[in-house]
Order: C-alpha cells, then structure tokens, then sequence
C-alpha cells in the first residue's frame, strides 16, 4: 500500500532548487515557496507547490494530512560531508595544550594528537564504538542533519579498520540519520607499523581494499595528504589502486601545506577538503575541476586557526561544501549549522551559499544524486524550523535549532516530543 502524507501550510519552503553547482549564489537567487506544501509518497517527494494547489491533489490520494499550525519554516535535511565520528576516549589535554601554546603537530609528536586516538580506539570494543556513533549521530540528527559522512582512520591496522566500518554499518543500522562510512586507513602512518609509508599502504589496498568491496563496508578511500602524513608520491599508487577497484576518492587536503589538492584534481576525486593553507594557485585548480571544495570551520575552531578561504573558492567559480569535521582532536564541536553559519559572517557567504554547502552541494561531496534538495524525486528528508523566515536560521548563529526534523518520508525528531 502506498504511503502518502501532505505536510503543510509552511509559511515558506526553501527547496534549494535551480542553482548552480559551482560558484556565487546571490540570495535573491533562492526560491522561496510561500503558504506551500510537500506532498510525500513512500519516502520520497510526491509534488511541492502552494499548499491549496497540493491539497485537492492529497485529498484525491486519500493522503495523511499533516496540518501544521504557526509559522515553519522548511528546508532540506542538512548533510555533512565529512566527520570522524566513531572514536574512543576524548582529547580533552589537547585542547587544553593548544590554548596553553602547544601547535596541532607540536602536540602530536609529544604523544597526543591522532595516534592517542588511535590508541583509545583500538581499546574499545565494536559494540563501544556503535554506542559513541550513535550518541553523536543522534545529535547530529537533532540539529537537523539526515545524512552523515562517517570516516574510519583511527585505527590503521586492517583488523581495527574493518572493526570501525563495522561498527559504523552497525550503527547506521541503528538511527534514522543515513550514515556514508569512508576508509581512512590512509590517515597516518602508524607507529607500530614495522615498515615504510609505501608498504603500509600496499598492504592496506592490497589486503584490506578487497575486503571493503566483498563486505560492502564502504565505497569511498580518503587520505591525509600532510608533512605529517602521506606524501604524493607516496599515495599516488594507493589512489590508483582504489580508482581502479572502482572506489570514490576524497582527500585531507592543504590543511597546513598545500599538495593534497593537486593531487584530489589529478585523481579526480569527488571532494578535496580542509584547504585552509590554499593560495590562488590552488583555488584556480580546484575551480577549474569538478572537485568538490569542502570547508571545516569546525577545524579552525577546534585548532584557533584561519577558515578555509571560502569566498575565494566561490568567486574563482569553484563548488563550495560545508561540513563539520567532527572528531575528538581538531574539532570537538560538532555542530555544522554554528559552524556554517560562523563561515558563512567570516568569509561573507551568502546565506544561500551557506545552505547550498550543507544541502545540495554537500550532497554532491558525497556523490549522493537523491537528497540535498527538495524537488519531485527526492527523499523526503526535512529540516523545519519554527520561523515565517529562513533568515532567522542563519542569523541565531546555530542557536536555533529545528523543531521538526523527517528523514525518509517520516518525523524522526519532533521538538515538542522530545523526552
Ligand atoms: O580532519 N587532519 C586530519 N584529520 C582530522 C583530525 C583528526 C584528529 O585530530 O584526530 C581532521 O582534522
Ligand atoms: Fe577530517
């Protein structure tokens, strides 16, 4: 049977429909629906117009009316492209060392840093990191995100990667926020690892590669291209092998020297992200590609340093995603629609430009062609918020969160139901 339901009247709808993938967004470019409705058929959206032209059309298809009264306002279920949410233990003495005048790659030499992660990850069971995904996605889901990106990358031995996309598929089981798991195996080269960078990552696509594609665990492989981590030459074979078997490529790129985004272009990778050390040489490549730029302002606020030169990547015609980088070391926060909208006053983003980085085209960060947007055909993933205007959204700065969110066609979190 079929499952229809009318959501309305919302005093607007924005459907981030009609715009560009890359490049300036001017507000005045957003269409706003007034007075309108989304009809929602077996998840997915039926039609969106002006609620009297929906309602005959609901009425005729014997839908749910789900009448809303006051003012709401809706936009698409917001997506972040990238986190690394499954972890163990806290980096709280970082944080702490970095405000006291410790550098990022400081701490790390001296025994903090990625590899304490990896350390604490490798202590905690699978079924310990399902329970810390799912704590976090909740979270995520509650400020009104429906699509996470999850990475691995905090274990880097074959049997500890496979047991955080495991862990990973597990809690994507578990919630109602659609989670994208990436391997990171490429994040550093681990300390206890016998041999050099080159062979660490032969043995990873050789021997792990193969397993991800048998056990569908993951169809992305992203690197951290640094001084610290991984070097071009170095990942060059890695990146061919994965391109090869068929796999997505995403890279850490330029976040404290550049290189990573040469490489992402070159290998024609679906997002290069981080880029808070790109200069115009790198912008202009990034721009003339198809490579999605994906800014973390979470990161600069993690690590108190510059945002990602986001307006430049606009302006030079570039695609500009958003996403909050979540993880235990560089940005513990979490909270992508504050840091959207702290990028947005830094860098003069549009609104539209903001919303566009964590709708449609954080959608395409993730090679994801069915949400993003709200249009016929789309999955009925829903952000609403209590307000006769979007701009109220981005103005509280991240303070004001949505009431309602939907997730596939049906209210995953509802404000007034909350415990
Ligand atoms: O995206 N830059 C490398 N990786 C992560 C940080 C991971 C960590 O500090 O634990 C990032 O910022
Ligand atoms: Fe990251």
């Amino acid at each position: 049977m079929n499952n229809i339901k009318l959501i309305g009247p919302f005093k607007q709808i924005i459907p981030m429909t009609g715009l560009s993938l890359k490049g300036p967004i001017t507000d005045d470019q957003l269409t706003v629906w007034e007075d309108a409705g989304i009809l929602v058929e077996n998840g997915y959206i039926h039609s969106i117009g002006k609620y009297i032209d929906v309602f005959p059309k609901a009425e005729e298809l014997k839908a749910e009316i789900i009448k809303l009264e006051g003012n709401h306002t809706c936009l698409p279920g917001f997506i972040d492209s990238h986190t690394h949410i499954c972890f163990g233990g806290t980096r709280a003495n970082d944080y702490a060392l970095r405000n006291a005048g410790k550098s990022y790659l400081e701490i790390a030499k001296t025994g903090g840093g990625i590899w304490d992660t990896v350390t604490q990850t490798r202590k905690a069971s699978q079924e310990e990191l399902v329970k810390g995904i799912v704590k976090r996605a909740k979270q995520h889901l509650k400020n009104g995100v429906t699509t996470i990106e999850v990475k691995s990358g905090y274990g880097l031995s074959i049997a500890e990667e496979l047991k955080m996309l495991r862990a990973i598929k597990d809690a994507n089981a578990s919630i109602s926020a659609d989670l994208v798991p990436t391997c990171l195996a490429a994040h550093m080269l681990p300390k206890d690892y016998p041999g050099s960078a080159s062979e660490y990552l032969e043995e990873i696509s050789s021997e792990l590669f193969p397993i991800l594609k048998e056990q569908r665990l993951t169809n992305r492989i992203d690197a951290f291209i640094e001084e610290s981590a991984f070097s071009k030459n170095e990942i060059a074979p890695y990146f061919q092998e994965a391109k090869g078997m068929g796999f997505d490529i995403t890279v850490h790129a330029d976040q404290f020297s550049t290189s990573g985004s040469k490489i992402a272009v070159e290998f024609g990778a679906i997002s290069a992200d981080h880029l808070e050390a790109s200069t115009q040489k790198e912008i202009t490549l990034l721009a003339k590609s198809n490579v999605i730029a994906t800014a973390l302002p979470g990161a600069s606020l993690g690590l108190g340093c510059n945002f990602t030169p986001a307006r430049k990547i606009l302006d030079a015609g570039g695609a500009l995603a958003i996403a909050s980088d979540h993880n235990p070391g560089s940005a513990p926060m979490g909270d992508l629609l504050t840091q959207a909208a702290i990028l947005g006053t830094f860098e003069k983003l549009t609104n539209a430009e903001v919303l566009a980085g964590i709708t449609f085209r954080a959608a395409a960060a993730l090679n994801l062609s069915d949400r993003g947007q709200l249009a016929k055909g789309f999955l009925a993933d829903l952000s609403i918020f209590h307000t006769h205007d979007h701009k109220e959204i981005l103005y509280n700065q991240g303070a004001f969160k949505p009431c309602v969110i939907w997730k596939n066609g049906g209210v995953v979190f509802d404000k007034h139901k909350a415990p």
